[in-house]
């Protein structure tokens, strides 16, 4: 079996630019999200399989892990979807907001790990090993006004995964997590933001934050490492950003 890479949210930002990367290493890729026009394009690109899948619906998981089976299996698995809805306070904040974050960074999350181990497990037999990573956040590990439901989510995918990694000592399996701070994507702080294009103009505004790319080449770069190399977790910022409140905006020059 060749490497093979199930890479979940791959219809844009970091999940596309990670199936650029692995492709471009030699890996097969299985690109899954939910529009397949997207999904389409990056597949004509890079020569990854697209698979439609809602990861917040577990009958569309098991017909993923059976699609990936049988075309050719899997030896890792990048759990990529997630997002954000909306930066209002704990006490204003909507519940079905929280609900859908919930849904697809957390439990979305525990069904497509659930729903590809048995698969990631065959492919360990085959070729000696297996890796999983999932993509926290910084907000997965320190709180900030407004982070709200999406700061909650993301510590339980990061909780998620540091008990996964406990329950699957023993096997050949590595579990690694990747906490990104600010990311300059298509579409994730359009979501946050509700499509308010000029609140997307100021999050970005002076700063350099990390591209997907920059993501892209650090995940995959993780699973390049020998395979009894375990990163439990990289944290990953621009240099612009020292923690989530401190974004320096404006020319970064040495001090005199
Ligand atoms: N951008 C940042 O600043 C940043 C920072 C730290 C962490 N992250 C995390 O990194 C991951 C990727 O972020 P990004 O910036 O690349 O965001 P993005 O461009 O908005 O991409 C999110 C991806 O997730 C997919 N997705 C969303 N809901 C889904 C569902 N129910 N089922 C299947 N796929 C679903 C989307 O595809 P479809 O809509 O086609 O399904 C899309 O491909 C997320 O987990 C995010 O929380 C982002």
């Amino acid at each position: 079996m060749k490497k093979r890479v199930v890479v979940t949210g791959a219809s844009s930002g970091i999940g596309a630019a990670s199936v650029r990367r692995f492709a471009a290493l030699g890996w097969e890729t299985v690109a899954v999200a939910r529009r397949k026009d997207r999904l389409d394009v990056l597949a004509q690109e890079t020569g990854a399989y697209p698979i439609v899948c809602d990861v917040t619906d577990e009958a569309q998981l098991a017909a993923l892990a059976a699609e990936v089976a049988a075309t050719g299996g899997a030896t890792a698995l990048l759990g990529n979807a997630g997002g954000a809805i909306g930066t209002e306070s704990v006490e204003h904040s909507s519940t079905d907001d929280w609900r859908r974050m919930f849904e697809v960074n957390v439990l979305g999350l525990r069904a497509t790990i659930a729903a590809l181990l048995p698969v990631l497990r065959d492919g360990a037999r085959e070729t000696g090993w297996a890796s999983i990573m999932t993509l926290t956040s910084t907000a997965g590990h320190d709180v900030y006004p407004g982070g709200g439901g999406y700061n909650a989510a993301k510590f339980a995918a990061h909780a998620l995964t540091g008990v996964l990694r406990l329950e699957l000592a023993g096997e050949p399996i590595r579990v690694m997590e990747i906490a990104p701070g600010l990311v300059h994507t298509e579409e994730f702080t359009l979501n946050r933001l509700r499509g308010d294009a000029q609140g997307v103009d100021k999050t970005y505004a002076d700063v350099i934050p990390l591209r997907a790319e920059d993501v892209a080449n650090v995940i995959v770069n993780a699973f390049e490492q020998p395979p009894h190399v375990n990163q439990d977790l990289i944290v990953l910022r621009p240099v612009a950003q020292s923690s989530v409140f401190h974004t320096h905006r404006g020319d970064l020059t040495p001090r005199a």
